[in-house]
């Protein structure tokens, strides 16, 4: 089996969707050295977790704000400058494109990437209609994408199952960040749209959004570093 190195290590981005943020910096305590990058969302950044986002920073890690904004293009600006400043790697913004005009023209010189959801992986077709949108997931996808790469956005957040789909698209230098990523065996949850680890490196994802099958296991170390190493093996 492949060595797992830190640019292995780096494709895995651990979502803390976690409540609050003494049990999150446990996580991170028992995650130590397997885990460089965080996924900080709704239910941390909400519940005070953001200055969270900073500590890791400082302490050497990559973060991703995944806030998936969404509102006038004034407000998304605004929201883009602050967040910007806490040294994030990432930041999600929902894909219309008024949205993600606002959120690349606001990103200056923090250096903050914007990613844009195309379709929440909890979403399938029946979803969508319901959503009252007259197109399914995968045309639907495939419009946002090529919107995303029109107006300049630094990457995409899809399911698994598009990711060599919109690769061909999008090229080989867009950003392609995938949950809804279950190792084999594992508990699918509320997800509909997964894929194991190393069959989404294949299909051209450049980093792996996982959370519960992680977070909620037994020995998430151990859980973290099997994840690495099929990336590693993924990638060799
Ligand atoms: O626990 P699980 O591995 O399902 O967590 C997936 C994470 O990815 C969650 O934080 C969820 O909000 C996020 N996400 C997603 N689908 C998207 C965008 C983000 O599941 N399209």
């Amino acid at each position: 089996m492949a060595d797992a190195d830190s640019s292995d290590r780096d494709r895995l981005i651990v979502a803390l969707d976690l409540p609050d943020l003494r049990i999150a910096e446990a996580m991170v305590d028992r995650l130590g050295d397997s885990v460089g990058f965080y996924k900080i969302g709704y239910q941390l950044a909400y519940a005070g977790g953001l200055p969270l986002a900073r500590a890791l920073v400082g302490a050497g890690k990559k973060v991703f704000i995944d806030l998936k904004l969404h509102d006038i293009g004034n407000t998304v600006s605004g929201g883009v400058e602050s967040l910007g400043h806490l040294g994030a790697t990432f930041l999600t913004v929902h894909a219309y494109p008024q949205t993600m005009k606002a959120a690349v023209a606001a990103r200056g010189s923090s250096g903050v990437k914007i990613l844009a959801v195309t379709v929440l992986t909890s979403y399938d077709d029946a979803d969508l209609r319901d959503a009252g949108y007259g197109l399914g997931v995968r045309d639907l996808v495939e419009a946002r994408a090529r919107q995303a790469l029109a107006i300049g956005v630094d990457g995409l957040v899809c399911s698994p199952e598009e990711a060599a789909h919109l690769r061909g698209i999008v090229g080989p230098d867009m950003v392609l960040v995938t949950p809804g990523i279950r190792p084999a065996g594992a508990a699918s949850d509320d997800q509909k749209r997964i894929m194991t680890p190393a069959k989404a490196i294949a299909a051209g994802a450049s980093y792996l959004v996982v959370g519960r099958p992680i977070t909620s296991a037994a020995d998430p170390k151990q859980a973290a570093d099997a994840i690495v190493a099929e990336i590693a093996q993924a990638r060799a």
